[in-house]
Formats: structure tokens, C-alpha cells, sequence
């Protein structure tokens, strides 16, 4: 590892000169300075063009008032940084951390409270958060807003979806930023916040596209002890200004100095496959607080999971939870009992999977929703039918992990007071890895799935977990913005929405996975649940019309595309014994990774990944579409020259359209070298999915 750490204190009392400082490539400049009026701002320039113009900077604080005006830079620092570092599980082995940073310190004359504001330009774009220093006339204090603004240059073309403190299971709208209009919208749950002053709320990862064809990116990194930065939007002068999320009594952060902010990002270059490819949200990151990660492993899964969504079996004991909601009187069978979970333990281990999830396995799930009661879960209490030590002892003999299921129904009091219960069961019957969920409103009442409150409890879970050696997979939780660098437990969440949407609503559309990686995925893995083979939900039940929005072939290349060290193989064991040649790239294809080569990407529009895998010679292949067809030629030079490879190629047959033929796929085998070139042929919503070895 090299690395080069230089410091310079430059000491440039009271000026309001210009403050810069560029990335290492120099391509972005940041560009810091105060108004006459002592107020901060900052503008980014990309290759010479504005990517934001003069956006102000600063604070509301509750009783303390402005936190924005009457600055004098009291002194300013630079660094220099090129380290790097090994993630313990990840899209590649190495990440390399290399940045400028420039702190400029602050003072408010009148009331002489200091801010520091530090600015870190990576190649991948620009980074900035507040600091308030220790200091005698700030200790404890509360933010009633933060004022960061984020002017943009034009009416971009914006990948987004609505402002709601509790959910980011939308769709993706593509429109210019003129045309964000939340009221045409059907919010989740009543509760999604649509404007404030008349201005449209948006949520970030907010990617956009300029006319003159630059790729932007607004984000934050390492979001820890404060509130989901939403983005409310003018639509006429195209000017962000940050929107923190609030508590149940209206305030938005309980801060003591000397505290940080998150960092804000503004992502920016003229390829898109530099945004999927970034590491500076990981970067911007603290390193791992577990020093022995021996026991972080990549899995790979299956569960007692798309039948309830699909409505062939419930949750509850009783037989009436299920996720179709067509029929509340019809019995079904319960899924989660002893000779089922077998059932699947079976089928992991004659199919190679490390583990399986059980849902529906505790008592609570007649109650579970829509009630926002505080004791739904105790999360030791199996159900009648299922036999935990029986369940436990079997799969330890067929060598298949269990995955624990924490639905806590929003209930965050509840799960917080039984959690060590919870766990140490978990460790007496040998369970590493928790799936955790939040459906429905949180309890304490009032607060939101995205306020300050309930970012420190899902950064807790895993931090506790890690004392009992647990992985944890949260569904429901504000999205992740890169904090699994410092808790590598925390292996994969789901704030987005995932495939278990196309089982019973309009589902995702073809463009939504070729829009994730641009947006959700940047700040860490997603449990989307790929896999889904039997497309079309009739065959479950005739009167069913939903449909997953993709072919069968492009469900095998989002393993490929869509970044997760926590892969489920979400169908059925029967429908992957009945399309077995193409659940093969399923067994196949690995969850942890040596090096990672966006080959292709256009946001909404189409995505081709290479990855190979960790401590092996097999490369992986993925490639997507939305709703058109697509032609391309992919050269394989990321294979190691001089050798020849056996690929098999999982593509889509002729004709095959994720509407009318989405299950139409062909399996074809050809040797290759780094020369090859291929053709690949995507249908609408298709895609196609490649495994690379060696030959001997
Ligand atoms: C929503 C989760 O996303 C899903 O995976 C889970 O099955 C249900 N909640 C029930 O907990
Ligand atoms: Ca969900």
C-alpha cells in the first residue's frame, strides 16, 4: 500500500478571497467563498463547465437561530491522500482512496461560534461536510435546518422518485427537472411528504443527465447520527436545497460538539459508467469496526419467501397472511413449517447454496400489519408447526446455514428492548445472519423510517449483531450510504424497490434495474431478490395478472449488475427444477469479487457488467436492457490474455419480449479468448448473462 499524506496550513485570517481544490485527475474544481455579507458558498466546475453554481451553505439552529451569515475564514488546511485499502467483501479486491481536501475553518463574528467546512475532490466528484469544532459557546444543539444548496446549470433529465420519510419503494420517474410533479404520484402510504413551500421533495441518490451530456450524481456518504437528506427542488431555477428528515416533535438533529454532518456528494463525469463504478462514497466512510471479519462471508440463499408473495402459502399460522390480499378469507397452508424448511434445507444443499431464509416462523404474523401496535413480535416464540431445534439440527447436517427473519412491523421499541433475547437465540441455535424488517409506521409514533432516531438504530442492529457474529440484511431501513465499510456485517439491505413488487402490483418496470445502480446501489448492496423464473403470477393462480417486467434471461444478468455479496435465489426449488439448464449460471455465478469492469451504461437505459470472481480465474458476465431491444458487441479484453475460455452464454431466444415471451431463453456454450468479440442480442426487458472459465 502507498501512501503519501501531506498537510499544509495556510493561514489567511479574515480574507473572503476564493478558496479551491481540484480533484487529483484536476478535471473537478470545487470552488469556496463568502458573500459580502459573510455567508458561505461553493460552486463545482467539471472540464471547465459549471456542474453547480454559487450554492449557499449553512445552518438554522433551534434557539440559537441563523447559522449561515457573518463568516470570517479564520484559516483554511489542504491535504493530500492516496492510500488504499481491502473491503472485506466487495466489487473488487482493492479500493484505492485518492483525494485533495481543503478545510476551511470559520467563525460567525457576532456571536464568535465556529463552523469548519471540508471539501475533498475525488475524481468521481466532489465531497463536503460540516463540522462544528469544540467550543465554549456551542455544546448541545439542535438543527432545525440545514440550508445546503445544490444549483444546477440546466433542466437536466432526472432519474427520480418522490419525497417520503418512510419509503423509497417507488418506481423511478424520468423527466426533466421542470416536470418533477409528486402530485400525479400514488404515494406509498398517505404519508410521503410531496412538497414544502409549494417546492416538490425529492429523494437522492439523485441522478441526472445534462443536455450537453454530462452524468450527475447528488448524494450523501456515511450518514451516522443524523437525519436522510432529502432534496427540495424549485423547478424553475433548478436550484436543490438539502431537506433533512424530522422527529416526531418537528426538530431534525440533537447534536453535541464537536459533531460532523454526513458528507454531501455531487458525482459528475461525461461517461456513465464512471457513476456505477465509484468508490467514494465507501471512501468517505470510517474503516471497519470489527477487526476480526473471519466470519463476514458471502451467501448465497434460498427461502421460505416468494410463496407468501405470490400467495401459495401464508405467514401466519392461521393462513391468512399472504402478500396477494385477493382473497382475506381463503385458508392457505402455512409456509414456514418443519418439513418445508427441509424441504428447501434439501434443495440448498443438493444445489450449493450456503444458506436458507425462513419467514412466517414466529408466533405475531395474524397481527402483524397495518395496526401500529407496539407488541406484535417477541422474536423466540416459533409457531406450533415449527420445530426450531429439529430445523436446526438437520440443517447443520446437510451443512446449510439458517437465515433468522426479524419483521419487527415497524415496532422499534419492541425489537430494540428484546434484541439481546433475540439474538442470543439466535446464537444458541446457531443462526449467523438476520433478515430485519420495518413494514408499516415506526414506533416511538411519530418518528420516520428516514429521521435521525432511526439512522442511529439501523447503524446499531448492526453494530450489536456484530457482538453475537451476525449478518444483517435490513428491509424497510433508510438507504444505505456506504456505512457497511465501517460494519462489514451490515452485508446487504433492500431500501429501493425490489423485485418482490413485481409479485403483487404493477410491479417494476423494464428500465428500473438499469436505473438501481445509478442511484440506490451507490450507497451499498441491495437484496433485490433476483431470480424470478416463472415470470407471469397465473401460473400460481388464473386469475392473477401481475408479471415480473423482465425476461428470464435478464433475471440471471442482474446477478451480474446488480451488485450484492447477499444473492437470493428468490423462485421456487420446483421452477428451478424445471428450468435447470438456466438455473445453473444461478448456482454458478459468484457473490464476492476480485475485480469489477463496467463495460457499458446508460442510466434507464441499458447496463454491461464484467466482474471476475474472488480467489478464482471465472469471470462473470451481465447485461440488461430496459424496454427496448438491444444490439452490442462486447470484447472480452478483461479476460486474461493468452488463455481460452469456456463461456456459456444464458441469452434470450428469438422473440423473446419480457411481455410476450419473457421465458424464452437459449443456453449456448463457445470457447473464447480476450480477442473474442461477441454479439449479444437483448430482447425488450431482456438480457444476458455469461460464466467464463478457464479451459484447464
Ligand atoms: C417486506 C420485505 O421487503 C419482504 O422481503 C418481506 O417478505 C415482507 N416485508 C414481510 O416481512
Ligand atoms: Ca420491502
Amino acid at each position: 500500500m502507498n501512501k503519501l499524506f501531506v498537510t499544509l496550513m495556510l493561514l489567511c485570517l479574515g480574507t473572503a478571497s476564493a478558496q479551491s481544490v481540484q480533484s487529483p485527475s484536476g478535471e473537478i474544481v470545487a470552488e469556496f467563498k463568502l458573500d459580502n455579507t459573510g455567508r458561505p458558498y461553493y460552486s463545482v466546475n467539471y472540464k471547465n463547465q459549471p456542474v453547480v453554481t454559487k450554492s449557499y451553505m449553512g445552518f438554522n439552529l433551534k434557539d440559537i437561530g441563523q447559522f449561515n451569515s457573518g463568516f470570517t475564514i479564520a484559516g483554511t488546511k489542504s491535504a493530500v491522500v492516496n492510500d488504499s485499502w481491502k473491503p472485506v467483501l466487495g466489487e473488487v479486491a482493492v479500493i484505492q482512496n485518492k483525494y485533495n481536501e481543503l478545510s476551511v475553518s470559520l467563525r460567525q463574528q457576532e456571536s464568535g461560534r465556529l463552523l469548519n467546512i471540508i471539501f475533498r475532490a475525488f475524481d468521481e466528484g466532489i465531497a463536503f461536510r460540516y463540522e462544528f469544532p469544540k467550543q465554549d459557546n456551542l455544546n448541545y444543539f439542535v438543527i432545525a435546518s440545514e440550508n445546503t444548496e445544490f444549483s444546477l446549470t440546466g433542466d437536466h433529465k432526472t432519474f427520480w422518485i418522490p419525497g417520503d420519510y418512510d419509503s423509497q419503494e417507488y418506481v423511478y420517474n424520468e423527466t426533466a427537472l421542470s416536470q418533477v410533479d409528486n402530485d400525479k404520484l400514488n404515494l406509498n402510504n398517505g404519508i410521503a411528504v410531496k412538497s414544502i413551500g409549494g417546492r416538490y421533495i425529492v429523494q437522492s441518490p439523485l441522478m441526472m443527465k445534462s443536455k450537453s451530456g454530462l452524468y450527475i450524481n447528488i448524494f450523501e456518504a456515511a450518514v451516522v447520527n443524523y437525519p436522510v437528506m432529502h432534496l427540495n427542488l424549485n423547478p424553475e431555477t433548478f436550484k436543490l436545497t438539502s431537506q433533512l428528515v424530522p422527529n416526531a416533535v418537528g426538530d431534525m438533529a440533537y447534536l453535541q460538539a464537536p459533531a460532523v454532518t454526513p458528507w454531501r456528494t455531487v458525482m459528475v463525469s461525461d461517461d456513465a459508467r464512471d457513476i456505477v463504478a465509484q468508490k467514494m462514497i465507501l471512501n468517505l466512510n470510517e474503516p471497519s469496526k470489527i477487526e476480526d471479519t473471519s466470519w463476514i462471508k458471502p451467501m448465497k440463499y434460498v427461502g421460505i419467501w416468494w410463496e407468501m408473495h405470490v400467495g401459495v402459502s401464508t405467514w401466519d399460522y392461521s393462513g391468512t397472511q399472504d402478500a396477494s390480499q385477493k382473497k382475506p378469507n381463503a385458508r392457505k397452508p402455512h409456509g414456514a413449517t418443519t418439513e418445508n424448511t427441509k424441504r428447501y434445507i434439501d434443495f440448498a444443499k443438493k444445489h450449493g447454496f450456503d444458506g436458507v431464509l425462513v419467514e412466517g416462523w414466529n408466533t405475531g404474523w395474524e397481527d402483524w400489519f397495518g395496526n401500529w401496535k407496539e407488541e406484535v413480535f417477541d422474536f423466540t416464540t416459533p409457531y406450533p408447526d415449527f420445530d426450531i431445534k429439529e430445523v436446526t439440527e438437520y440443517a447443520k447436517k446437510q451443512g446449510v446455514k439458517m437465515i433468522m427473519h426479524h419483521e419487527t412491523s415497524g415496532s422499534v421499541s419492541n425489537y430494540e428492548r428484546r434484541l439481546d433475547r433475540a439474538y442470543k437465540f439466535m446464537r444458541d441455535y446457531g443462526y449467523g445472519a438476520v433478515k430485519t424488517g420495518y413494514v408499516g409506521r415506526i414506533i416511538p409514533r411519530g418518528e420516520f423510517h428516514d429521521g435521525q432516531a432511526m439512522v442511529n438504530h439501523f447503524n446499531y442492529v448492526p453494530r450489536r449483531a456484530a457482538e453475537y457474529k451476525v449478518m444483517v440484511n435490513s428491509h424497510e431501513s433508510s438507504r444505505p450510504t456506504g456505512v457497511h465499510r465501517t460494519w462489514p456485517n451490515y452485508i446487504a439491505a433492500e431500501a429501493a424497490r425490489g423485485n418482490e413488487f413485481n409479485g403483487w402490483s404493477d410491479g417494476n418496470p423494464p428500465m428500473h434495474e438499469t436505473i438501481l445502480p445509478f442511484t440506490r446501489l451507490l450507497g451499498g448492496p441491495m437484496d433485490y431478490t433476483p431470480g424470478i423464473f416463472e415470470i407471469k403470477m397465473d401460473v400460481y393462480d388464473p386469475s392473477k395478472t401481475e408479471q415480473v417486467h423482465t425476461t428470464l434471461a435478464k433475471q440471471l444478468a442482474l446477478y451480474v449488475t446488480m451488485y450484492s455479496p447477499l444473492q437470493m435465489a428468490a423462485d421456487l426449488p420446483e421452477n428451478y427444477e424445471k428450468y435447470s439448464d438456466a438455473f445453473q449460471f444461478i448456482k454458478d455465478v459468484a457473490a464476492d469479487w476480485q475485480d469489477t469492469k463496467v463495460l457499458e451504461a446508460e442510466p434507464g437505459d441499458y447496463l454491461t457488467i464484467a466482474r471476475k470472481a474472488k480467489g478464482s480465474e471465472k469471470w462473470f458476465l451481465g447485461a440488461i436492457t430496459d424496454e427496448n431491444a438491444r444490439n452490442t458487441t462486447i470484447t472480452l479484453n478483461f479476460l486474461t490474455p493468452g488463455k481460452k475460455y469456456k463461456a456459456v452464454i444464458y441469452q434470450d431466444g428469438k422473440n423473446a419480449h419480457w411481455k410476450n415471451d419473457p421465458i424464452n431463453y437459449e443456453v449456448k456454450t463457445v470457447e473464447v479468448t480476450s480477442k473474442t468479440k461477441l454479439n449479444l442480442k437483448l430482447a425488450a426487458g431482456g438480457g444476458t448473462a455469461i460464466s467464463f472459465v478457464p479451459v484447464n
